[in-house]
């Protein structure tokens, strides 16, 4: 079901958005039926609250809806979407009350409150549809929440139909679509080309690991994504309690959150050159799987000490982000479902990131804020270095103690990267259902990047 804007015809119900304040004014600006109308359903214009005026003959002559206050208002996002599907199947306008970044977060939510995961079930009857709007750049609107869309989709479909291989049809898919190249090694191909860690945690799963490698784009500052693909965590032999594993088939929401930045970033056809980079693999149980207390080689040359084969994600990073470091870009960003300890720290919708650079970070929260993306800044704090060091290897992949999951997993990362440097530790996953965000996969963290690229990478 592809989220796309309406055509202009049949002629579009005007939809006005009435913050509490302008309640009144906006009721007295109906015609006379409609303001007892309004009185009869009591409609104040709180946040939410949805008024479907009629015409004389009984036909939707105009919709109103509660923006509430910028007060209640700041407890959430997309509130639009919260109203859609409670609207007859048609076709709407925002005729009034949004305006800028407003406006643009209104048609967003608009088009993703129309998405549903639907590839194992009936599809949900046509939601209304929107109108282009006026004064916003519509085409990039669509571009984003289609993106999305596909994050959703990749994140949703089980591992039983996304495994590795699987992960790189979307990835070819993807490539074929906007014209990029792919290159892919796999299974024991990865000790050749020098992959260990990613051949390490994938080997004792019969679906091969394998090194998606994407290329987007002839000219401009060259942008790396690097996206945890672990298609199904069971934690290895450390193997995660039942309650722990239930949601691990998004445990690549990283890879499926670049792909969908990528799909952004390639449709809008910005002056850059990209590279997405996806180490793929399950991390499964079997006789060869690693153990703890293996101590292995990097791609870099780092010996790494397994102190837990849960702690696969950097692993698997690791040796994606040395790849990605030989040929220095101008920016690397990693994104991953990589700690439980983030979660701990921010909570489901927050994504939390990490950068060395003041000014990334500023223009990353800035952006965050325009697009109604929520991010958190996190400290790679130096002094924690001593943690991931085992004393008989170079690093240790799960300190013991348990003490700032998220900040020793990135610093992890960083030993492996002297570009530019932006980490994201998301969570991927919608709880319970909110606007414009149905429960299960989401991104986080892609559009907040989008609209920070321009002074990420001077654009
Ligand atoms: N994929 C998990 C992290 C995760 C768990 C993300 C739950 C989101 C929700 C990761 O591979 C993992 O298991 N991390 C361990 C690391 C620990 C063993 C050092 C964790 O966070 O518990
Ligand atoms: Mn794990
Ligand atoms: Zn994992």
């Amino acid at each position: 079901m592809p989220l796309a804007f309406a055509g202009p015809n049949p002629a579009p119900v005007p939809v006005h958005i009435v913050e509490k304040d302008h309640a009144a004014a906006a009721i007295a600006a109906l015609p006379e039926a409609g303001q007892h109308w309004a009185a009869t359903q009591g409609f104040v214009g709180n946040l939410g609250q949805l008024l479907q005026v009629p015409d004389a003959q009984g036909g939707l002559a105009q919709v109103l809806v509660g923006y509430g206050t910028a007060q209640n208002r700041a407890r959430g996002r997309f509130h639009l979407g919260a109203v859609v599907r409670q609207l007859p199947e048609g076709v709407y306008q925002i005729a009034s009350g949004l305006t800028g970044t407003a406006l643009e977060e209104g048609a967003l939510a608009w088009l993703l409150a129309g998405y549903c995961f639907d590839r194992y079930r009936k599809p949900i009857d046509p939601v209304a549809a929107l109108v282009a709007p006026d004064g916003i750049d519509a085409a990039r609107i669509q571009i984003i929440a289609q993106a999305e869309a596909l994050t959703r989709d990749l994140i949703n479909t089980p591992a039983s139909d996304m495994g590795p291989e699987e992960l790189e049809l979307a990835a070819r898919d993807l490539a074929r679509a906007q014209n990029a190249t792919i290159s892919v090694t796999t299974g024991d191909d990865l000790l050749d080309a020098n992959f260990p860690l990613i051949h390490t945690v994938g080997r004792a799963s019969p679906r091969e690991p394998r090194l998606i490698d994407l290329r987007w784009g002839k000219s401009g500052p060259l942008l790396t994504l690097v996206g945890k693909g672990v298609c199904f965590d069971t934690g290895g032999l450390n193997i995660k309690p039942g309650a722990s594993m239930v949601l691990m088939k998004k445990d690549m929401g990283g890879a499926a959150t670049v792909l969908g930045l990528a799909q952004m970033t390639m449709a809008l056809g910005l002056n850059l050159r990209l590279r997405v980079l996806i180490p793929a693999v399950e991390n499964s149980i079997a006789g060869n799987a690693f153990r703890p207390q293996d101590i292995l080689q990097s791609r870099k040359g780092l010996t790494v000490e397994i102190n837990n084969t849960d702690a696969e994600g950097r692993l698997v990073l690791a040796d994606a982000l040395a790849l990605a470091d030989e040929e220095a870009p101008d920016l690397v960003i990693s994104m991953a479902t990589l700690t439980g300890a983030a979660r701990v720290a921010v909570g489901p919708d927050l994504a939390p990131f990490y950068t060395d650079s003041d000014d990334h970070a500023a223009a990353i929260a800035a952006a965050a804020r325009a697009v109604a993306d929520p991010v958190w800044r996190m400290p790679f704090h130096d002094p924690y270095e001593q943690m991931i060091e085992p004393g008989i290897a170079d690093l240790d992949n799960a300190p013991g103690g348990g003490m700032a999951g998220s900040i020793t997993a990135a610093l992890f990362l960083r030993r492996f990267v002297h570009s530019p440097y932006l980490h994201f530790d998301i969570y991927g996953w919608q709880p319970t259902a909110a606007p414009s965000r149905s429960k299960g996969g989401v991104g986080m963290g892609a559009r907040a990047i989008l609209a920070a690229l321009p002074r990420l990478l001077n654009l």
